[in-house]
């Protein structure tokens, strides 16, 4: 029974070169003895807030029928998502999770050697997918009110640059860009790079009176998509369900040829359909994750911590005391956040909001470990 890897060649090199994944935690990774049912899950970005009724009724009846495979072109729901977003129906392509689509247009753009452009700190997944496909991840810092940095992105484009991610809101800083910003990155690039507007919280910007960039990114000559997702505001993480924009059929083409044909389960159609239609519970999300947002960054600035201006559906902010110690110290009062994994923010935390219950133990908790 041999441990080590007697090929020289399987996996392939990139894969080979890379470390072993480490998986994000959930309260079963609690080393604190708490009750998992009992700790509070303010570090994955996820919604505290359950998803409309209607979408949960969907999926029940959804689930009376998984015998069979689901629709391989996901038609209602695509139809229903060209009528919300503006963009033609044979454009919009479904992953299962908008990481799924990270993924896919990795595989599609790059190659061993290419350079692929992302802000930081932002989302991991560009790494990881860089790394995947042999790619170099070149890295320009946000600007101090967390949006990605327009100016010094366009200066780092190399004729090996063959992706470039934005990310709008940016987690994890949550800053907005105007679309005025994300059209001049579009039109400063080459057309031998693609340019990735990741909007897994879009809602929350517009919520907060951002611009919906859709239209003005219509006439750019880059190959452009947006990758939108229903986990965040409509609060369905765990159906794994994200969609992407395309902005010409070129780029949708090239997805679908890569995709795996019933990658979104026929509940997960279902339900995403029925909670599109219910804008009203995903504005009732959207207002509630305001208010404890801004109770967090309140009770943050109260606690000498600095935060990003963020209109995401967490903070992250630099804190008087290690963030390490901060993490530990709030896990053991049964409150889960992250930490920043980015050189050079390796000071900051990052909260994800919860309901108002756990914004006060949030909050409680918070005093206690730096009031220490
Ligand atoms: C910026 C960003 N993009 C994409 C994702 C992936 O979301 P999902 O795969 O759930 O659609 C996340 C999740 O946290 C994210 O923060």
């Amino acid at each position: 029974m041999a441990d080590a890897n007697p090929s020289p060649t399987f996996p392939k090199a990139p894969i080979r070169a890379m470390p072993a994944p480490g998986w994000p935690p959930t309260q079963r990774d609690s080393t604190s003895g708490i009750d998992p049912a009992q700790i509070r899950r303010m570090n994955l970005n996820e919604s505290p807030f359950p998803p409309s009724p209607r979408a949960i009724a969907a999926m029940q009846e959804a689930a009376t029928r998984v015998n069979y495979y689901p629709d391989p072109r996901w038609r209602d729901l695509t139809e229903a998502l060209s009528a919300h977003t503006g963009i033609a129906q044979n454009r919009i392509v479904l992953g299962n999770g908008s990481d799924e689509l990270i993924v896919q247009i990795a595989r599609l753009a790059v190659s061993e050697g290419d350079e692929v452009l992302v802000p930081t700190p932002s989302f991991p997944s560009y790494g990881k997918v860089t790394a995947i496909n042999g790619g170099r991840l070149v890295t320009v810092p946000v600007r101090q009110d967390g949006a990605a940095d327009i100016d010094g992105m366009l200066e780092a484009v190399t004729d090996r640059t063959r992706l470039v991610f934005l990310c709008t809101p940016n987690n994890p800083t949550g800053g907005l860009l105007s679309t005025e910003e994300v059209v001049r990155l579009a039109r400063g690039l080459p057309t031998s790079t693609v340019l990735v507007v990741d909007e897994a919280y879009y809602e929350y910007g517009r919520h907060a009176g951002g611009q919906d960039h859709l239209a003005a990114l219509a006439d750019v000559q880059v190959p452009w998509v947006s990758f939108r997702t229903f986990s965040k505001a409509y609060g369905l993480a765990g159906l794994r369900v994200g969609y992407a924009l395309c902005g010409s059929d070129a780029m949708a083409e090239a997805f679908q040829k890569i995709r795996s044909v019933f990658n979104v389960s026929r509940i997960a159609q279902a339900g995403a359909l029925a909670a599109l239609a219910d804008q009203e519970h995903s504005r009732s999300i959207l207002e509630r994750t305001r208010i404890e947002r801004e109770r967090i960054a309140a009770g943050l600035a109260r606690l000498g911590c600095e935060a990003f201006p963020s209109v995401g559906n967490f903070v992250s902010a630099k804190c008087p005391k290690p963030p390490a110690e901060v993490c530990a110290g709030l896990e053991a009062r049964g409150v889960m956040i992250s930490r920043l994994h980015a050189p050079g923010y390796d000071d900051y935390i990052r909260i994800t909001t919860g309901n108002a219950d756990d914004t006060d133990a949030l909050l409680a908790a918070l005093e206690e470990v730096l009031g220490a």
